[in-house]
């Protein structure tokens, strides 16, 4: 038997035909592998690079970091790890194949420090496998081993939708025509315990004109298809909606003041930065002020930046010395930048989706290339109405 076979890609066929003492070999092996893993010593020390009000931001491994800290000292880790993608990035992602293996030392460090209240929030988007129109797994296998493996809940998944993403891959998508746009990352909340402090009431979201409609007009109440029965209840004014798992949000924040401290300082901006509403989202919902908030892959400290202006204890973590120091540029002028945004009006709130038959009135005028695009063809040209999405 190879005894390189990997546990995971086993399914349970295959363990049962297998034999008892290379059954046993393989879970040996497996531990092994985990616990090398889970061991690796940190790529670099992590030290004080500069600290602020209510934060620090710490350059080196984030792995020395957080084996530092005190076991359920953390209220909430918000991050965007380098992604398992096979185009890679000037931080230097990890193969998806690799991911969870990579990924361990890091999870069993989280979800140590974390308090029984604590949440883990990771937003993970996922990748392409190389040369094929198909989907890697590796971010539900990281999840699942999260759980799994690691002990955490999964206390809710949320999909942040980027209404501005451009059509990729274009192969597969604009050339090909056989695949849709790519435009949510999964954001998994996970939790120490199965009840983390939490509250929605602290992301409410204005209510759409239908509901503003509903609530002027009234609503009656029937059962839906579904069997709910839809009650009076829904036609109170709570002043505004609870929102979806599903988060619209553009990643075309001009971030002001840190690129202009980029330019004026000769830097290059983070090349992949998440935009503030993100943590921003998770941070107001799972932690009060004075709580203690890490992000390991910080970048450019969009994590700190955002808890600075809330006042939570932050921590952020980064291995490349170039990307904190264009980070200072959050942290310069305080006065402009830690007030808090007003906002004047419902203006630019909402994102529209069409709902998918909208364009369903004509009749198909090509059939399907039976061998699913493999073969390359340039398409006839479809109508420029339809293509103006
Ligand atoms: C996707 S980026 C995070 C971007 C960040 N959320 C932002 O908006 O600026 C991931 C970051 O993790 C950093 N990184 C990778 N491995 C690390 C490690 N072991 N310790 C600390 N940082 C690490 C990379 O250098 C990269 O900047």
């Amino acid at each position: 038997m190879n005894k390189k076979i990997h546990l995971s890609i086993l399914n349970r066929a295959a363990l049962e035909r297998m034999d008892k003492n290379d059954l046993i070999q393989l879970l040996l092996d497996e531990k092994t592998i985990r616990r090398d893993f889970e061991c690796r010593a940190p790529d670099s020390a992590a030290y004080l690079y500069h600290k602020t009000k209510y934060g620090q931001m710490i350059h080196g491994d984030s792995l020395s970091y957080l084996r530092e800290q005190t076991e359920k000292s953390v209220d909430l880790v918000v991050t965007s790890p380098p992604f398992g993608l096979v185009r890679k990035k000037d931080y230097g992602n990890v193969d998806a194949h690799e991911y969870c293996n990579w990924f361990r030392p890091f999870a069993k460090e989280i979800r140590r420090i974390l308090k029984d209240s604590g949440s883990f929030v990771v937003d993970i988007g996922g990748a392409w496998k190389k040369g094929q129109p198909t989907r890697s797994l590796y971010h539900f296998e990281l999840l699942i081993m999260l759980c799994e493996e690691y002990g955490f809940h999964l206390a809710q998944e949320f999909y942040w939708w980027n209404p501005a993403k451009l059509p990729s891959p274009a192969e597969w998508v604009t050339i090909r025509r056989i695949r849709v746009k790519d435009a949510i990352n999964t954001v998994w909340w996970l939790s120490a315990t199965p009840w983390p402090k939490a509250s929605n009431k602290r992301v409410l979201q204005p209510y759409s004109d239908s509901m503003k409609g509903l609530l002027k007009n009234g609503y009656q109440s029937k059962k839906r298809p579904s069997g709910h029965d839809i009650s009076n209840n829904f036609s109170r004014n709570n002043g505004a909606a609870i929102p979806p798992n599903l988060i619209a949000l553009p990643n075309t924040e001009s971030n002001g003041q840190y690129q202009r401290y980029c330019k004026e300082q000769g830097l290059s901006p983070h090349p992949a930065r998440f935009p503030s509403v993100l943590p921003e989202y998770f941070i107001r919902m799972l932690t009060d002020s004075g709580d203690h908030i890490i992000d390991p892959f910080g970048g450019s400290c969009v994590t700190g930046e955002v808890c600075e202006r809330l006042a939570r204890n932050w921590s952020c973590v980064e291995l490349e010395e170039e990307y904190l120091k264009a980070a200072m540029g959050r942290f310069i002028s305080p006065s402009e930048r830690f007030s808090v945004p007003c906002k004047t009006s419902d203006s630019g709130t909402f994102y529209k989706l069409s709902k998918p038959d909208s364009l369903w009135f004509k009749a198909e005028d090509e059939t399907l290339d039976c061998d699913g695009g493999k073969t390359r063809r340039l398409l006839p040209k479809v109508e420029s109405t339809i293509l103006e999405q």
